[in-house]
């Protein structure tokens, strides 16, 4: 396995594979490598001849510079993880090579509506951040294929736009979220809950499942009954401590809001809980 952090190098490892007829699938991470993350990597490993994994804590996609400044760093242990799997590259880049005129010279990727609900209207400029590393990774790596969680269900859908929007020639896979046993989706943001966040953390997941049983559970269901139910689990969560930022039932392909259950659904919630931002979702 090589770690290389020089984006000129990592450029011509990748194409000298290229040259030689052999794939790359590419998993992009910001670190603190978790279950959730390898799972992402083990299925890279069956896509293509190598993969490449890269760690960038990257400046910007974070709206809130504490929420930066606290991302939790953790790359030897990162490393070692990816040892064990047989990664090809681990791509390191630096923020000022990667963003050699500073990153507020950056000129930032809109790519229209899909970033401006939800995530995007929580987080000003956060999809803007995202597809901006991304399209700037695929031009270094070129990948033929590259491989997204579910867990971040809105950057999924911008980045599935990205490569619609740019000749990219990249295909994009989706994987399902990885969840702790009592099914907390995991996070590199989970490490900065205290014990007692903890344990309450895995009421978000079970108002995901029970919108969704009330969902599946009903004959004749409106966007007025999608609005209680949104309003209940936001009363629930509240009731036990956290401070949600939206619940929201919407349309799987558009994230617009549902009049009915004619098409596939995703339940999408962020909550706070003391200073941690989490977000999980589910589909019905
Ligand atoms: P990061 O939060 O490190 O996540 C890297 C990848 O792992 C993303 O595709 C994310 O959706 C996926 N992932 C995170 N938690 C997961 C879980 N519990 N189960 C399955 N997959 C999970 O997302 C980012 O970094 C950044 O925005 C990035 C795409 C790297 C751009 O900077």
């Amino acid at each position: 396995m090589q770690i290389i952090s020089d984006i000129k190098k990592t450029s011509s490892l990748c194409q000298k594979w290229r040259d030689k007829g052999e794939s790359i699938s590419f998993v992009p991470t910001m670190g603190c490598l978790h279950a959730g993350h390898l799972s992402l990597i083990k299925k890279a490993q069956s896509l293509a001849d190598h993969v490449v994994v890269s760690i960038f804590v990257n400046p910007l996609q974070f709206d809130n510079a504490d929420d930066l400044l606290k991302y939790p760093v953790t790359l030897d242990e990162d490393t070692l993880k990816l040892a064990d799997f047989n990664v090809d590259l681990v791509f390191t880049p630096k923020a000022n090579a990667f963003y050699p005129d500073g990153e507020n010279q950056v000129k930032q990727i809109d790519l229209g509506s899909i970033t401006v609900l939800l995530e995007g209207a929580q987080r000003p400029g956060h999809f803007a951040g995202v597809a901006t590393v991304v399209k700037h990774l695929f031009e270094i790596i070129r990948p033929n294929v590259a491989v997204f969680g579910e867990k971040d269900f809105q950057q999924l859908m911008v980045i599935k736009q990205l490569v619609e929007t740019f000749p990219l020639d990249v295909e994009i896979i989706g994987m399902p979220t990885f969840r702790e046993q009592d099914g907390l989706a995991m996070s590199s943001r989970n490490l900065r809950l205290s014990e007692n966040e903890r344990k309450k953390a895995p009421a978000i997941y079970q108002q995901l499942k029970s919108i969704k049983s009330a969902i599946n559970a009903s004959t004749n269901i409106d966007t007025a009954d999608f609005v209680e139910l949104e309003r209940r689990a936001c009363e629930n969560l509240t009731a036990v401590g956290f401070v949600p930022d939206y619940v929201a039932i919407r349309e799987t392909d558009t994230l617009s809001i549902p009049e009915n259950h004619n098409n596939s659904l995703v339940i999408l919630v962020a909550v706070k809980l003391g200073q941690i931002r989490l977000i999980d979702n589910i589909r019905v």
